[in-house]
């Protein structure tokens, strides 16, 4: 692998985090054809590889081998790619590796959304989140406020409530742009 700290500020990784449901994908995608960049999503890179759905695989599998996966796809590409806009899976920052290693080699945004907000949005997404199945509405609370204290290692913060992804994607752009010129060689 080549010497990630030559890699300049613009050519960084731009790696999405934050709880599920929150609009990675969908915001990822549209940073990414605003600037040109490939998207890649993890768990859709994992499902067309293993030609399976991640409820499928939690159910077949099981988590740890899901959890196993998912380490493995980050890794790779915060270790052999450039330039790209990548939305991670809501839970894999829990996983210490992946944390060190996208906060080293690249830029992490986290997408936030206050409790209040993401509840109106849990109909919408229970069904293809195994981890809130068999969960009471006050443990996936008690796992919202588990998770928002590791996404609070992050290089930038943007606000979701009551926002348009188009919105939010304008944002990062911005902020990115700001960035890359602040730090210009
Ligand atoms: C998970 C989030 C999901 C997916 C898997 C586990 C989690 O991704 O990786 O179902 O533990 O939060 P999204 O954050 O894209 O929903």
């Amino acid at each position: 692998m080549n010497d990630r700290r030559a890699i300049r500020a613009s050519e960084k990784n731009i790696v999405l985090i934050g709880f599920m449901g929150v609009g990675k994908t969908t915001i990822g995608q549209l940073v990414a054809k605003t600037l040109s960049r490939d998207f890649i999503d993890i768990d859709q890179e994992i499902e067309k590889d293993f030609g399976m759905t991640i409820p499928e695989m939690f159910e077949q599998k099981g988590e740890a081998f899901f959890r196993k996966t998912e380490k493995e796809y980050i890794m790779n590409i915060c270790e052999n790619t450039t330039c790209k806009i990548v939305s991670l899976g809501g839970g894999s920052f829990q996983q210490e590796d992946i944390r060190k290693k996208c906060l080293e080699s690249c830029i992490v945004i986290f997408l936030d959304v206050s409790w209040e907000n993401w509840k109106q949005r849990l109909d919408l997404l229970i069904e293809n989140r195994p981890v809130l199945h068999n969960r009471t509405i006050d443990e996936m609370e008690q796992l919202f406020n588990e998770r928002r204290s590791i996404y609070a290692l992050h290089h930038s913060r943007v606000e979701t409530d009551n926002r348009e992804p188009e919105e939010v994607a304008e944002d990062i752009v911005d902020m990115l742009k700001v960035d890359w010129e602040l730090h210009q060689p």
